[in-house]
């Protein structure tokens, strides 16, 4: 049986489509994207799934309480058996029914080496900060923000000529990268956690 994402996103889609891109070259083995759900209408990302002929749900998540909202997410990913759901680029915070309700089944993609820049413009963050090494963190999701424990990191040196485009360039690559490389370890199982510490396995 293939195992079944669902994905969560509020815009570009771009993660989404990478992992799309994943499924379908088999780098992701024994998998399918089950249902994408946007919380926001319009989302270039809905777009990009429906042109891929994967099933989508837009549910507006304006003026609905945290809970409320995250119990009709719940309600689709079980409608389609969703195993594993990865968030990309989604922009609200879980509710701690949601994350009650899928233990270390929900990942997320972070443009930054948590704990370094949690939140907005990490990468803006992590230039005026004056880093040397930015990059990107897949890991689990709790009701915290991008505060889970963390399953890959990949590094992306920062250049002196660097802008807050051309560094969000470089460290996509390495999300878009990465993020497959997650959803197919954690998939297989091929991993245990040791406190927060996610250690692979064979
Ligand atoms: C990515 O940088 C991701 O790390 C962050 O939001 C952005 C989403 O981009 N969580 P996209 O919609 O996947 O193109």
């Amino acid at each position: 049986m293939k195992k079944r994402i669902g994905v969560l996103l509020s815009g570009r889609g771009s993660n989404f489509e990478a992992l799309a891109e994943s499924v379908a070259a088999g780098r992701i083995p024994n998998a399918e994207i089950a249902v994408v759900i946007s919380n926001r209408e319009g989302a270039p990302g809905i777009q990009r799934a429906e042109s891929r002929g994967i099933k989508t749900r837009v549910i507006p998540s304006k003026g609905l309480e945290r809970e409320v909202y995250d119990r009709q997410v719940a309600a689709v990913l079980d409608e389609h058996k969703a195993d594993l759901i990865c968030l990309a680029g989604y922009m609200r915070l879980l509710s701690p029914f949601f994350v009650a309700k899928f233990p270390n089944r929900i990942l997320n993609i972070h443009p930054s080496l948590l704990p370094s820049f949690p939140g907005l413009e990490s990468q803006r963050q992590a230039l005026e900060y004056g880093v040397k090494f930015a990059g990107c963190t897949v890991h689990f999701v709790d009701e915290n923000l991008d505060a889970g424990p963390i399953v890959i990191q990949a590094v992306v040196a920062v250049e002196d000529q660097d802008t807050e485009e051309s560094l969000s360039a470089r460290i996509l690559k390495e999300e878009h990268r990465v993020y497959s490389q997650a959803v197919k370890i954690v998939l297989e199982e091929k991993y245990k956690m040791v406190g927060r510490r996610v250690l692979l396995t064979n």
